[in-house]
């Protein structure tokens, strides 16, 4: 893709990662891709804001040198270490020997210890500006969001927030770069939530804590490190992850996730029975089959609904495997104060439902009912199966 001109003299470019199919090594995005943006900045001083993975690196080297001969470059901003945005920092500190790389204190023993940069490293401070002529940066530290080292960056003339993985998401971009030229703007939002879920949502309060230091300062363009960049309604992506972080601090909507599995499909018969009583309360439900479905995708609706059903039988005396897999990954993701209600089938001892008390007690939810049953359900089963979805759901509405 070639750079394209944000505002006078400020170019986005970037590497549409399509390759990838597991970001962090985890997050599968082999469908939707992910976008390394960087910035440069053509002025008398000569800047390149963040950088990115360690792919396509000649194509990143092309785009900059569609402005100026990267050579040239004054200054490497580095507002985030994760190597999804320095991984070329080597070759970048080859090609631009002059270049001073500007980074938190924090981020220091990270460069030495990540890519052996010791020279040509300068630390700014909280609100310290620098003059690039007609230009001027402004730095901003925002611990945690991502890593401790992390920091924005804001340009003041032309009011561009280059703010890294704070409001980014997943999602290659589809040959446009700005939310004016998307017309899927759904799947964005869709998948920045569910960036934010996965990787994010641990540290509400630094979240909260960045967009209040940023709330007097003018933005006309949130330029993220993924994802699309927002000038026609920066607002926009500001507010979803304001509501994000709140569903840490304030507590999630009222809503269902039904996660199951099974292995020969008794649990599964029950799991319509449960939905029906959900459904017959009137309460937003999502199904997941944790068998197939990535926690990736599981984790927003838990992230943002207050209760959660588990369905899942008995295997070698414990809780179906899969399931212990996505209540651990629910329980890493440190998501509390949930509804939990659990059934399954078992065959001759059960155990889920004893291992389910202790998921309850370490995800620290409170466990309305644990319900196993033997072999396959009888109708008076999946009587009691819908009543317990309906009552499940009718108590999360306070009623
Ligand atoms: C490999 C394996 C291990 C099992 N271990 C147990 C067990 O320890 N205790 C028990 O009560 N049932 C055990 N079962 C029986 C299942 O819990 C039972 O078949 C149940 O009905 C399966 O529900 P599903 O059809 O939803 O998979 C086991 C079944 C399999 C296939
Ligand atoms: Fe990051
Ligand atoms: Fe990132």
């Amino acid at each position: 893709m070639p750079a394209v001109q944000v505002k006078p003299g400020i170019y986005w470019i970037g590497v549409n990662d399509r390759t990838t199919d597991l970001f962090e090594g985890m997050w599968p995005i082999t469908s939707e891709g992910v976008s390394y943006n960087a910035y440069v900045i053509d002025d008398e001083k000569k800047v390149l804001v963040d950088m990115a993975k360690d792919l396509k690196s000649d194509a990143l080297l092309d785009q900059i040198a569609e402005v100026f001969d990267p050579a040239e470059l004054d200054y490497i901003v580095v507002n985030h270490m994760e190597p999804d945005h320095t991984g070329v920092t080597r070759t970048m500190h080859r090609i631009a020997p002059k270049a001073t790389f500007l980074c938190t204190k924090r981020a220091v023993p990270m460069l030495a210890g990540y890519y052996h940069l010791t020279d040509q490293v300068q630390v700014v401070e909280d609100g310290e500006t620098l003059d690039l002529g007609a230009h001027q940066l402004q730095f901003h530290i925002t611990p945690m969001v991502h890593w401790p080292e992390t920091m924005v960056t804001y340009e003041t003339t032309q009011k561009v927030l280059f703010s890294c993985d704070a409001f980014g998401g997943y999602g290659a971009l589809q040959g446009g770069i700005f939310d004016d030229q998307c017309d899927d703007q759904a799947f964005y939002e869709r998948e920045s939530l569910r960036y934010y879920a996965n990787i994010v949502a641990l540290f509400p309060k630094p979240v909260i804590k960045a967009i209040e230091k940023l709330a007097g300062v003018p933005i006309d363009v949130i330029a993220p490190s993924h994802g699309l960049v927002w000038r026609k309604n920066p607002a926009r992506i500001i507010e979803l992850y304001q509501k994000w972080a709140n569903y840490a601090l304030e507590g999630p909507d009222v809503g269902v996730t039904l996660l199951y599995g099974t292995m020969y499909g008794n649990t599964e018969q029950m799991v319509e029975a449960v939905a029906a009583g959900v459904t017959r309360a009137g309460v937003p439900l999502d199904i997941f089959d944790v068998r197939h479905i990535h926690t990736s995708y599981i984790l927003p609706s838990v992230y943002t609904r207050s209760g959660v059903l588990v369905g899942a039988p008995t295997y070698e005396g414990e809780l179906f495997p899969s399931m212990a897999h996505a209540l651990d990954m629910i329980a890493r993701k440190r998501i509390a104060n949930r509804k939990l209600a659990y059934f399954g089938s078992y065959g001759w001892s059960g155990g889920a439902r004893r291992e389910i008390t202790e998921w309850a007690e370490k995800l620290k939810w409170d466990l309305a009912e644990a319900w196993e049953f033997q072999g396959g359900a009888s109708s008076a089963d999946l009587a009691r199966g819908e009543a317990l979805g309906y009552s499940f759901a009718q108590g999360l509405k306070g009623e």
